[in-house]
């Protein structure tokens, strides 16, 4: 089996830059979300992202045009049901993934295999909703996702070996590196990454340093592109709530427990980049 045909579900910050390094590989790839504005925020995403590879000269107008054109817009999951591959980049909720993953396996060609983009969500559980659980699998692609060189794929422990080298072919089609890890809470990326990001938000909560002194101490002391504050807003707040949580509860230790500034923060909608503000504000 080969992968032709892909479905990428949600076009928000991941899903799009997922549905642009599959066309830009030369898939077919079908872009989905439940609602329109986001379909076309994503859409209008990936143009400007090429546009601007095309103003750099790191591609011509052409390879930009045959990108574009290899990408649909659709709001209908049925869509799915010529798809090699679907990739679901949704919001970090269980209910609404394993939601997903029920109709798709209604929906999709028997060969079909189910992706998940999930930061830490178990792909064990989403695999047992679906009646194909060998077939499921994690690619977890970093953000932003057409600069970032990882994929790091993680199998389940119903996953097959048939399942796992075609991901691992089809991530090296996308000129990304694969890595393969198991499926245990925060995989290996947010199990090292997201409690760094957490222990920042606690030197901000007491009082250790501002936001911006923290940020410098990581970027200029130890190399990082980002500081990690800079970075869970990059990422989102909810997002990185989230994946705290899941730590906190999977492996039922103290240290993971999350910041109570990090709650407060997206309780009030602070969410990063994405609302407008979060440890930093964002015209
Ligand atoms: N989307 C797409 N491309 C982007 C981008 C974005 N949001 N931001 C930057 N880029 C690209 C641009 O093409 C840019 O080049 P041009 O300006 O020439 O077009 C290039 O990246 C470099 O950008 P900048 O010069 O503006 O800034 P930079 O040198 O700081 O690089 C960065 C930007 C690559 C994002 C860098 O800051 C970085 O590597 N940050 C850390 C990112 C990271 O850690 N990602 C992982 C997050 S964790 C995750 O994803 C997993 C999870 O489950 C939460
Ligand atoms: P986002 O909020 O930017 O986008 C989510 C999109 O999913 C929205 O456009 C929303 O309309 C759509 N959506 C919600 N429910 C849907 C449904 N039932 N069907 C179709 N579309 C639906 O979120 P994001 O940052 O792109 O994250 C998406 C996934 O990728 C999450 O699982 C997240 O943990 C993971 N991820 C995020 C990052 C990151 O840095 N943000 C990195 C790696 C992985």
């Amino acid at each position: 089996m080969s992968v032709n045909k892909v479905m990428v579900i949600g076009a928000g910050q991941m899903g799009s830059g997922i549905a642009q390094v599959f066309a830009q590989a030369g898939f077919e790839v079908k872009l989905n979300d439940i609602a329109d504005e986001s379909l076309n925020k994503g859409y209008a995403r990936i143009e400007k992202l090429l546009s601007r590879n095309v103003e750099k000269e790191r591609m011509i107008e052409q390879e930009k045009e045959n990108a574009l054109k290899q990408i649909s817009t659709t709001t209908k999951l049925e869509d799915a049901n010529d798809c090699d591959l679907v990739i679901e980049a949704v919001v970090e909720n269980m209910d609404v993934k394993t939601k997903v993953f029920k109709q798709l396996d209604d929906i999709t060609p028997k060969h079909a295999i189910l992706a998940t983009n999930t930061s830490s969500l178990p792909i064990t559980d989403i695999a047992a909703v679906t009646e194909r659980p060998s077939q499921v699998i994690g690619m977890h692609f970093m953000n932003p996702v057409p600069v970032m060189k990882l994929v790091e794929i993680i199998r389940a422990i119903q996953t097959s070996d048939e399942t796992y080298q075609l991901i691992e072919e089809t991530t090296k089609k996308l000129n990304k590196n694969p890595v393969e890890v198991n499926d245990y809470p925060g995989f290996v990326s947010n199990r090292v990454l997201m409690p760094m990001i957490n222990e920042a938000i606690y030197t901000v909560y007491e009082g250790v340093a501002e936001p911006e002194a923290i940020d410098e101490v990581m970027k200029l002391g130890m190399n990082h592109p980002m500081g990690p504050l800079q970075l869970a807003d990059f990422i989102g707040l909810d997002t990185c709530l989230y994946i705290m949580e899941i730590l906190h509860e999977g492996f039922g230790d103290s240290k993971y427990r999350p910041c109570p500034l990090l709650r407060k923060y997206v309780s009030a909608g602070w969410l990063g980049k994405k609302s407008g503000r979060g440890f930093y504000v964002y015209e």
